[in-house]
């Protein structure tokens, strides 16, 4: 290694990046205030995607700062296993009292694809300890996204994924996925069409006997996969199939936890309570990494009916890390004090409507909204998918919006102290973009 050269960009392996692409023409983001990034090529880039859904509650909120700097001072780490800090206590009981029903145990993890695993384990475990270990089989969703661990990747739904790292975990099946150009194009909230879809777990069950089955896992808007909005009753349906052969519900919601739907949940938006619920990004405004599994009373008291001793062989060095507890209390702080999943509920239909505004433009086959997000879907060019999605990114970029966008799908998901002007900036760069795309 040449020392003369210390900022290369050779070093850093850029996750889920075109490398050799990116760093032929880098892309830096320097610092975050507010609704905007500023550039390392000193330009002001409108936040169109809460960083990766996740700065909820915008950038570089003083209070935030503040808590994970006094925290640093006062304590920088202390073990999870056999011991813990106030402060873990403190937002386990927040959180569990933000989310619905009996979901009323939190265990800590660092990122969503550890809260995904983690719960995967807990409803594995569940099962064994109520005498059905035969329940070992996963069923996740086609086009679902649940991180990057070996169990989120296999109950995951995206092909290149699932290809390369998926095959391991053997115990798995799918169900398909609800999006469809056809019956639902140009929907905004829950689309009218689908709710059959879910009827695919009773046909998972005939095939492999309820008693093989421990979990179902979905994200409840799926958002990696371009924003799939459920269908009227969807979620309703799944509930009651796992309900009638004793099989885990697990929502994956790490993006809309925490205001995205104008909820503290999408479990809450819908009137849907998942036995255990995955958490991370907005929990913390992503200051510091944290993910959590959210479990329902059932659960946690069945591992707590055993014989004395450590109830779950599973925890992470950085469980319940103090920087990011500290940062998470002062999130939920925020998000109660600037009454923010309120806001995003009542920023949705000016946020629909300025985004449906773009139905006319050349190649958009369809825009689909809920809560603070939308997903444009562009026709993809021939032989070329997801070209024409990368190029809108890379202009929006340049004319000075951060939007997202998997293959040819646009997602946006601002942060959710968006003001109406900026949904006007952000949907006429994006409008632009796609205008000037061949
Ligand atoms: C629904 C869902 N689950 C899990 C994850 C993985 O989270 P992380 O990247 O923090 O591991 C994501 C990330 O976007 C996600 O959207």
């Amino acid at each position: 290694m040449d020392t003369n050269i210390p900022n290369d960009l050779g070093a850093y392996w850029m996750p889920f990046t075109a490398n050799r692409q990116f760093k032929a023409k880098p892309r830096l983001l320097v610092g975050a205030k507010g609704m905007f990034y500023s550039t390392h090529d000193g330009r002001r880039l409108l936040d169109g995607t809460a960083g990766l859904w996740c700065v909820n509650a915008g950038h570089g909120r003083a209070e935030i700062v503040a808590a994970i700097a006094a925290q640093a001072g006062e304590m920088d780490y202390a073990p999870p296993f056999q011991m813990a800090h106030p402060k873990a206590f403190e937002l386990a009981s927040r959180v569990a009292d933000l989310m619905p029903g009996d979901l009323d145990h939190v265990f800590f993890a660092n990122s969503g694809s550890e809260a995904v695993d983690t719960a995967l384990k807990i409803a594995l475990n569940y099962h064994a300890l109520r005498g059905q270990a035969g329940r070992r089989k996963l069923i996740g969703r086609a086009r679902g996204y649940h991180g990057v661990g070996f169990g989120g990747i296999s109950v995951g739904g995206i092909s290149p994924n699932r290809r390369a790292f998926g095959g391991l975990l053997t115990e798995i099946d799918h169900l398909p996925h609800t999006h469809s150009l056809e019956k639902n194009a140009f929907s905004k909230g829950q689309p009218d069409w689908g709710v059959h879809l879910a009827d695919a777990l009773e046909d998972l069950v005939a095939l492999h006997g309820a008693e093989t089955i421990a979990a179902v896992i979905v994200e409840p808007m799926a958002g990696s996969t371009g924003v799939l909005v459920p269908p009227k009753g969807y979620l309703e349906r799944l509930r009651s199939i796992c309900d009638i052969y004793g099989i885990v519900l697990i929502f994956d919601e790490v993006i809309t936890g925490f205001g995205r739907l104008g909820a503290a949940s999408a479990a809450e938006r819908f009137d849907v309570v998942p036995d255990i619920m995955t958490l991370a990004k907005g929990i913390t405004n992503a200051a510091v990494p944290m993910g959590a599994a959210v479990v329902r009373k059932h659960i946690f008291e069945t591992f707590m009916q055993g014989p004395d001793g450590i109830e779950l062989f599973h925890g992470y060095t950085y469980s319940g890390h103090p920087l990011a507890c500290a940062a998470g209390l002062a999130t939920l702080d925020l998000y109660r004090k600037d009454n923010l999943f309120a806001r995003a509920l009542s920023l949705e239909p000016y946020w629909a409507e300025a985004a449906h505004k773009l139905r006319e433009l050349p190649n958009v086959i369809d825009i689909r909204t809920i809560g603070l997000v939308a997903g444009i879907e562009l026709a993809p060019r021939a032989n070329a998918p997801g070209a024409r999605g990368y190029d809108v990114l890379v202009k929006c970029y340049e004319s000075g919006a951060l939007v997202r966008t998997t293959g040819d799908i646009i997602a946006l998901s601002p942060p959710l102290i968006i003001e109406n002007k900026q949904i006007d900036e952000l949907l006429a760069i994006v409008g632009a973009a796609i205008k000037t795309t061949p």
